[in-house]
């Protein structure tokens, strides 16, 4: 049986470091779903169609790694993939807290599924998506730490705004 893992998030927009987390799980997993977190109700940079491409464009290269969207509870998304764990990248401390609670949350709501964390590579230690908008909505330069497809896309999406 094929072991499937889903990599959720909100990817807006995926950074080296998500990249990173995915190509290690695939160490674990016979398969990755990453899984774009659509809730029309959150504020997000990049509309679900323009992370989509960001994402297959990332992982192109990669057959078995693939991309989805879901809204509503992860833990029904993961089942209907079936799926047996969810994987998260956990970076410095400050992450802990918000995983933890979330992955009790999901064992409460399906016990089948379990969570599994995968340490980035120190180079993404403090590489985060919103820390890459900051610094792009500015002008920095955040080459190296996006994809390149991410990194054009946000010159483009400043650009208007500069
Ligand atoms: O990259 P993010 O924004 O930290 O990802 C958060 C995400 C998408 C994993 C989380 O918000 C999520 O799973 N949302 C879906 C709703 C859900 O099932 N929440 C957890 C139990 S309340």
């Amino acid at each position: 049986m094929q072991k499937i893992a889903i990599y959720p998030g909100s990817f807006d927009p995926v950074t080296n470091g998500h990249v990173d987390i995915a190509q290690r799980g695939l160490r674990l997993f016979d398969k990755i779903i990453v899984a774009i977190l659509s809730n029309p109700g959150k504020d997000f940079l990049f509309t679900v169609e323009e992370r989509i491409e960001m994402l297959e464009s990332s992982f192109e290269e990669y057959p078995n790694i693939e991309v989805g969207t879901f809204d509503g509870l992860l833990v029904d998304y993961a089942a209907k993939k079936d799926s047996i764990a969810i994987l998260r990248g956990m970076r410095a401390v400050s992450d802990f807290e918000y995983e933890f609670q979330l992955a009790l949350m999901n064992r409460k709501l399906n016990r089948e599924v379990q969570t599994v964390f995968l340490m980035t590579s120190l180079r993404w230690i403090f590489t985060s998506s919103s820390i890459i908008k900051e610094a792009a909505q500015f002008g920095g330069d955040i080459k190296g730490m996006v994809p390149p497809i991410v990194n054009e896309k946000l010159k483009k999406k400043f650009k208007r705004t500069r």
